[in-house]
């Protein structure tokens, strides 16, 4: 019988996932001292304190700010993610929102709820005082969308089906993204641009050192006064100040956003949901359903698909004897692991080697089974982060 593979489970993670995890090869709880990955949604777990038997992190969702991924990568740990695993839960909300906007339906909502139903003539109330919630439709709109990954290539799509007049900026686009979007999507130069062309604008964009405050006072200049302003993407790509004095001033006239704040709370032209974009039982059940498999497909067969920090390398298991390394991305060491493994006499069957940042990650497929010491000596080089023997599991 093989060792159990020992799973923590941080937050609620969708139990159609979680029953991928065979019993006589998983146990899973919320407190395991020594696990071997941990699962984690949107718990911060920057003070966690990791085990040094973590083999791999997993975040059910796209973003991987609550993770110390710099921390892990120096572990030789990879940090797995679920991405557009979530993609069509935070298009429709965004969809939603955009409609929210357009047609006053929050201040709507409010007007009913505050009406009496005591008051003898409730019927005329909501007559004279539907007037103040007359709306504009989407389309014939110009939307600007900002990103288009997972999530903006979605709404871009589902904009041109409203008949909307889309257009994307994305200078990282992949070509796979590329493919996805309709032709109708017009390719924007810059931010500026779409600031400058839209009437609707939705970011789509990871928080980065070069997103943070990706709206701001200069670039809120330049937005056609009336646009409406939606983030779905993260709270801190937008600068709070500059957001609030364009929505003072009537540049805005709303902004519609996942991440409630201080500063914006009850402001009038302000929608706010309570980070509720990925709050779907689909969206849950697919994040959870990727990254269980994932990892499974890492801690048996060491695999990388979808690692944040690592590149993706993923072999089929032809021979039945692997070993699996991280190691600092430096010259020479597959020269010494080679050597290691020729060494003890072993035939190399079939071996992959990637390199992404800091981290490079090789499979490597021997015909024979591998000794400790073989082991040992690989993980002695210098700059080899971890090392892991994988016989396969029958
Ligand atoms: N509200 C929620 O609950 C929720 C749920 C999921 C994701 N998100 C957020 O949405 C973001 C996007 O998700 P995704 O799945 O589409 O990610 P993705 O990685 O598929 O796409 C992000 C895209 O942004 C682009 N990009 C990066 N910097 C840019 C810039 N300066 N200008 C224009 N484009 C830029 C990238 O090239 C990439 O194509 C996530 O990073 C996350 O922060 C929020």
């Amino acid at each position: 019988m093989p060792e159990q593979f020992q799973i923590l489970v941080i937050n609620q993670i969708s139990e159609k996932g979680l029953a991928m995890l065979p019993p006589e090869l998983y146990s899973w709880s919320r407190s395991v001292e020594m696990p071997d990955a941990i699962l984690v949604r949107s718990s911060d777990i920057h003070s966690l304190e990791i085990s040094p038997t973590v083999k791999a992190i997993a975040r059910a969702g796209a973003g991987t700010n609550n993770i110390p991924v710099k921390a892990m990568s120096a572990r030789g740990v990879p940090v797995f993610n679920a991405p557009g695993a979530n993609a069509n839960a935070v298009k429709e909300l965004t969809l939603t929102a955009m409609l929210m906007a357009s047609r006053n339906l929050a201040r709507a909502l409010d007007f009913v709820r505050a009406l009496d139903p005591a008051e003898p003539d409730m019927h005329t109330a909501i007559e004279d005082g539907k007037k103040a919630f007359a709306g504009t439709e989407l389309a014939g709109q110009s939307l600007g969308v900002v990103g288009l990954g997972k999530i903006g290539c979605l709404i871009a799509d589902a904009a041109i089906k409203l008949g909307m007049e889309v257009r994307g900026f994305d200078p990282g686009i992949t070509v796979e993204a590329a493919w996805s979007l309709s032709s109708q999507v017009k390719k924007a130069q810059s931010l500026d641009e779409i600031l400058r062309s839209s009437t609707y604008i939705t970011l789509h964009v990871p928080l980065l050192d070069a997103t943070r405050g990706l709206i701001n006072a200069r670039n809120l200049e330049l937005v056609q006064p009336g646009s409406v302003l939606v983030n779905f993407a993260r709270e801190k790509v937008i600068d709070e100040p500059a957001v609030r004095a364009a929505l003072d001033s009537g540049r805005l006239r709303a902004y519609v956003s996942d991440f409630p704040t201080p500063g914006l709370h009850r402001h009038p032209k302000v929608i706010a949901f309570p980070h509720l974009g990925a709050s779907t039982a689909e969206a849950e059940e697919n994040c959870s359903l990727m990254v269980v498999a994932q990892i499974r497909d890492f801690l048996e067969n060491g695999n990388v698909e979808n690692a944040v920090n690592f590149p993706n390398v993923s072999m089929p298991r032809e021979s039945a004897y692997r070993i699996a390394l991280a190691n600092s991305n430096v010259p020479n060491i597959v020269s010494q692991v080679s050597s290691a493994v020729a060494k003890a006499g072993l035939n190399i069957h079939n071996m992959m080697n990637k390199s992404q940042g800091d981290v490079a990650y090789t499979l490597l497929d021997v015909d024979s089974p591998v000794a400790e010491s073989v082991v040992a000596e690989i993980a002695g080089v210098k700059g080899i982060l971890n090392v892991r023997y994988l016989p396969r599991l029958e």
